[in-house]
């Protein structure tokens, strides 16, 4: 098995805008070792949400290869990549994206749900532990519309670990969030990393989420420019 749990080498990716086509990625190339938490920052159109939109599948480079956990994303049809969805990646968005009419635990209980190994029994065990986890014990009924943005990225935290996934993916996840209530989702992340193991990559237009993390790759008009390793954690967290 590689040790990268991530690998993207040299994509390529173009929009059609008519007969144009607009170039987002300009040959990207990324290793992920399994376990670290990386974050993505550039100007906006600088190519981040079509990186992170290819390596969950749900789109398609026009050059160039992505592995996840040693599995070529590229070379999958549909339904094989939404299942390596379901069992290796949690997303986590920066407008949360929880189903309104469904409570916070049944919001948790879904993914499980179209997994389908667990009993009913398990599963809503599970659900409740993960709240328990993210800190929302105490909200398990409540609507997403009942919530504050805080207790609902904490609730599509919970949402994203359904399945146990080893790769956690968060486009902006605290970009709609007050910096406390940021810094506390960022404090939680950083903890699923650390503790359980979890490999991160996260986007974020602010340098102090990007603080969290071990490494910052900063894109620029489809390409890396530039990266940089945060070698003080250890002191801070
Ligand atoms: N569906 C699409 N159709 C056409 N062009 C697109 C599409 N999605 C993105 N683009 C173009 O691709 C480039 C990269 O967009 P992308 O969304 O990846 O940027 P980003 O770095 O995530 O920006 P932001 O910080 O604003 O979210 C931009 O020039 C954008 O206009
Ligand atoms: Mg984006």
């Amino acid at each position: 098995m590689s040790d990268f749990i991530i690998e993207v080498d040299n994509i390529h990716k173009s929009y059609l805008m008519g007969k144009e086509a607009v170039p987002a990625l300009r040959g990207v190339t990324v290793k992920v070792p399994r376990g670290e938490m990386v974050c993505l920052m550039g100007p906006s159109g600088s190519g981040k949400t079509t990186l992170l939109n290819l390596l969950g599948g749900l789109d398609e480079p026009g050059r160039g290869h992505i592995l996840i956990d040693g599995q070529n994303v590229v070379a999958m049809d549909e339904e094989q990549v939404a299942r390596l969805r379901l069992h290796k990646m949690g997303f986590i968005f920066q407008t949360f994206n929880l189903l309104s009419n469904f409570t916070a635990f049944e919001n948790v209980e879904a993914p499980m749900v179209l997994h389908g190994t667990l009993g009913r029994k398990p599963r809503r065990e599970r659900a409740r532990l993960l709240m328990e986890q993210v800190g929302l014990a105490d909200r398990m009924d409540h609507y997403p519309s009942e919530l504050s943005g805080g207790q609902q990225q904490r609730v599509a935290i919970a949402r994203a670990l359904a399945n146990d996934p080893p790769i956690i993916i968060g486009d902006e996840m605290t970009g709609d969030l007050d910096s406390q209530t940021g810094f506390e989702v960022m404090t939680l992340i950083r903890q699923l990393n650390q503790a359980h193991g979890k490999t991160v990559i996260f986007v974020t237009h602010d340098p102090r989420m990007a603080d969290f993390a071990d490494r910052t790759i900063h894109m620029l008009d489809g390409v890396i420019h530039r990266e940089e390793h945060n070698h003080d954690l250890g002191e801070r967290t």
